[in-house]
């Protein structure tokens, strides 16, 4: 979010109501946006990018908890934050719009400076959701500095393995967070030398030994932090492998962190695709030959065989993405 005025979609079935709403928050410098009902409301957001919805809950078309629950399983919308307002201020309404996931309650006849004071105490916080999320970004953009993956790698990665959470039915929560701090693995190389990061040619044995200490310095780097541990454990985990070979500690099957068995086939099709100073790159069917069939140093049995399944049903999307999130200036060479 930037500077700009906030957006507020106000919904209600009664104009009355929707007057009364836009004369309170235009002159405290919001944006407003109306719908006469719940179909309304969602055309309003498929077609606007708005920062908070106020909803009314009984509407002829669609009500109230059916906007909610719509908003909040589609992944281009369930960050924007619901305040319900409700006439009938029934336990069962309230339960029923916790489950369909608004943020809020507030019953009619509602407290005006109350309601200004959820609506900016609300907005504030996705705020700092949103800076959150950009500064781990920013982190993982500071560490590419002295790497060769540069660009829209770490992005992709994002988006393949929220793809990959989606195909093996893991919760939004879940997608969302894989999306964002898939973006870590590659932190630690931020102390990886780039003697070493940029060696044309296969790297020593002692080199190769360094090299892997990108995976425990990334999570050193991350550390303890509650709400960093699924980009902790993808930094530290991404080069395990299901069969026991990986590293940085022989992890086998399950002990690896499904976080990281998802992100570690996403990092292996990108750098396939992806030309590196040490390797030529790879079209999609050839990306897609090397990870399902192997090569000299990558085998099928490194992939938890659930993840793999997703990703050979996904392949058409990944290639998609990939064509999608090319890097400037660099076309497809397929
Ligand atoms: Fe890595």
């Amino acid at each position: 979010m930037n500077n700009r005025a906030r957006r507020i979609l106000c919904v209600d079935d009664e104009d009355f109501n929707l007057d009364l709403l836009e004369a309170l928050l235009k002159p405290h410098g919001y944006e407003t946006y109306t719908a006469l009902n719940g179909k309304e409301a969602l055309d309003v957001l498929a077609a606007q990018s708005v920062d908070l919805v106020l909803l009314d809950i009984n509407m002829p078309v669609m009500n109230g908890h059916e906007v909610c629950r719509r908003i909040k399983a589609d992944p281009q919308l369930c960050h924007v934050p619901v305040i319900m307002i409700t006439s009938l201020d029934s336990k069962e309404n309230k339960m029923k719009g916790m489950e369909s996931g608004a943020e809020e309650f507030l019953s009619k006849p509602y407290d005006q400076a109350e309601l200004l004071l959820r609506i900016g105490n609300i907005l504030r916080t996705a705020e700092y959701a949103d800076a959150f999320e950009y500064l781990i970004l920013a982190l993982a953009r500071a560490a590419e500095a002295n790497d060769i993956d540069t660009g829209n790698h770490i992005l992709r990665v994002g988006e393949y393995s929220a793809l990959v959470a989606r195909e093996l039915g893991q919760s939004e929560r879940f997608i969302e967070t894989i999306r964002n701090q898939a973006t870590l693995h590659d932190v630690g190389k931020v102390h990886i030398p780039s003697h070493i990061l940029k060696k044309p040619g296969r790297l020593t044995a002692g080199e190769m030994e360094e090299m892997k200490q990108h995976t425990t310095f990334g999570a050193m780097i991350i550390g303890d932090h509650p709400h960093l541990q699924f980009g902790r454990r993808i930094a530290l985990c991404h080069h395990e492998r299901w069969d026991g070979t990986g590293y940085p500690k022989g992890l086998k099957g399950e002990e690896i962190p499904l976080e990281a068995r998802i992100t570690a086939i996403c990092d292996c099709y990108d750098a396939l695709r992806n030309s590196r100073v040490y390797k030529p790159n790879y079209d999609h069917d050839g990306a897609c030959r090397i990870i399902t069939e192997g090569d000299d140093r990558m085998k099928p049995q490194h992939f938890d065989p659930a993840v793999m399944a997703a990703f050979k049903k996904l392949a058409p999307e990944f290639d998609a993405l990939y064509g999608k999130m090319l890097d400037n200036g660099e076309t497809d060479t397929k």
